[in-house]
């Protein structure tokens, strides 16, 4: 994060906010986020895209990280936000962000989370299959009122990325096939339909890529099927979103995306495309998660047990672990890492740094250089953890998820409580036959 810095105590500060403090004031493990990192880059993304595309939009993917404080950020910054189920959407609702600023995602809407989505006045739904499709018509119809919706396309894409987060592939759960017989027969469906308005197409081929080629591979198919509805229908779709998975810097030799670059050559192909084949223009979005939030957010440990091994390795235990953050477990994702309260100190000595978790797999850092002089109680700081951290956190073995604070310029807010033991057993039930005697 650009505002991380050591300060005159020689602690790590972000924010303006001295790490050990925060320790001592919420407590460890915290999810720290820092607000001016967080609209700097929503400001750039809009920027970037504005100077090369004359029309654009973007909208923030909730996935990454939500909360009611979040989703005003997102609102005030101007961008729209993609949610992907009820309890992201109640978010929304709830911090009482626009309804019409809403894009609803999902490879399995119940219908209960289509009606709930028609009640807010969703702005776009995504719509992934035929069931989804006919379902929305209904709903629509007995409303009385029209739905706007985006279809999500599988164009056939594979970026190189960890294969639990590739979606663009033809062998997908997610979207529309290219097909004739699929994509199509939706398309047709829906421009028949009188309580539905195809307004755009959607694709999203995947998360922490590092490489442009393909999201122009992606835009170049995109806009082919769109000139292709177009010729076809004699149609005019007038938005193409081309979703998020801009890759991030988790460790300091991770290659990372240009964004500028990117925008620069995707804005130019489809500028291009459109100019040559006489179509409309469409209106172009993008919906970052992870580039948005990802590098803003930390995680404070306190470091308890050190058990070394000798000649094999040094075992440090911190105060959380896999329950929250699974990322390293999942997906075998690196980080880089910093000791807070000895931040000027060397970080040459080797750790593995494990969680409190109840299994061998909980390892968060493998084999990284920290202070030699590492002592229980020191307060490790683990970068990059803005972005499906704390969204993807669980209960396991009962741990209560964490804290997270928000830190802008000197000045910490709680913007999500930490669970209490309370909180942990709160949906216990003990039947009225365990009660006798
Ligand atoms: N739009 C759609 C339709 C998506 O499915 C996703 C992410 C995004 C946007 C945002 O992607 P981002 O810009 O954040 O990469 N849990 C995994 C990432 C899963 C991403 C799922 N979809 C991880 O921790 O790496």
């Amino acid at each position: 994060s650009e505002s991380v810095i050591i300060n005159e105590d020689g602690n790590l500060e972000i924010g303006g906010c001295d790490l050990v403090k925060l320790a001592q004031q919420y407590d460890t493990p915290l999810n720290i986020l820092d607000e001016e990192h967080i609209r700097n880059k929503c400001r750039k993304y809009r920027r970037i895209l504005e100077q090369y595309y004359p029309t654009t939009e973007l909208a923030y993917a909730g996935k990454a990280f939500l909360s009611t404080t979040i989703c005003k950020i997102v609102e005030e910054e101007g961008l729209f936000l993609d949610v992907v189920s009820e309890g992201e959407l109640f978010t929304a609702v709830q911090a009482g962000f626009p309804g019409d600023k809403l894009l609803f995602h999902g490879n399995n809407k119940t219908s209960r989370e289509l009606e709930y989505a028609l009640d807010c006045n969703v702005g776009r739904i995504v719509v992934d299959s035929f069931l989804e499709l006919e379902l929305i018509e209904k709903l629509a119809q007995k409303k009385s009122t029209r739905v706007q919706i985006y279809f999500r396309v599988k164009p056939g894409i594979e970026a190189h990325t960890h294969k639990y987060i590739l979606t663009g592939q033809e062998d997908s759960k997610f979207g529309f096939s290219l097909r004739q017989d699929d994509i199509m027969k939706a398309v047709n469906f829906a421009i028949k339909s009188s309580y539905i308005d195809l307004q755009g197409l959607h694709c999203h081929i995947g998360s922490q890529i590092n490489e442009s080629k393909p999201y122009r591979l992606a835009a170049k198919t995109m806009m082919e099927l769109l000139i292709s509805i177009q010729k076809i229908y004699n149609y005019s779709i007038s938005e193409l979103d081309l979703g998020g998975g801009m890759g991030i810097k988790y460790r300091s030799d991770d290659s990372k995306l240009d964004i500028d670059s990117l925008m620069n050559e995707i804005s130019q192909l489809i500028l291009d495309m459109a100019k040559d084949s006489k179509i409309e223009l469409p209106k172009l979005i993008f919906e970052p998660g992870r580039s948005i939030i990802g590098e803003a957010g930390v995680m404070l440990y306190r470091v308890g047990v050190i058990k070394e091994i000798p000649g094999i390795r040094n075992y440090v235990s911190v105060d959380g672990g896999m329950s929250d953050n699974i990322r390293p477990a999942l997906y075998g994702a690196e980080y880089s890492a910093v000791v807070a309260n000895k931040a000027n100190y060397p970080h040459n000595n080797s750790y593995t740094v494990v969680g409190k978790i109840c299994e061998s797999g909980d390892v968060l850092l493998q084999n990284i250089d920290l202070v030699d002089n590492l002592t229980p109680g020191d307060l490790l700081t683990v970068f990059s953890c803005g972005a499906y951290t704390y969204s993807m956190s669980s209960n396991y073995n009962r741990l209560p998820k964490p804290a997270v604070v928000l830190v802008n310029q000197g000045q910490a807010d709680l913007i999500v409580r930490r669970e209490s033991l309370e909180d942990v057993i709160q949906n216990d039930l003990i039947p009225e036959r365990f009660r006798r005697n």
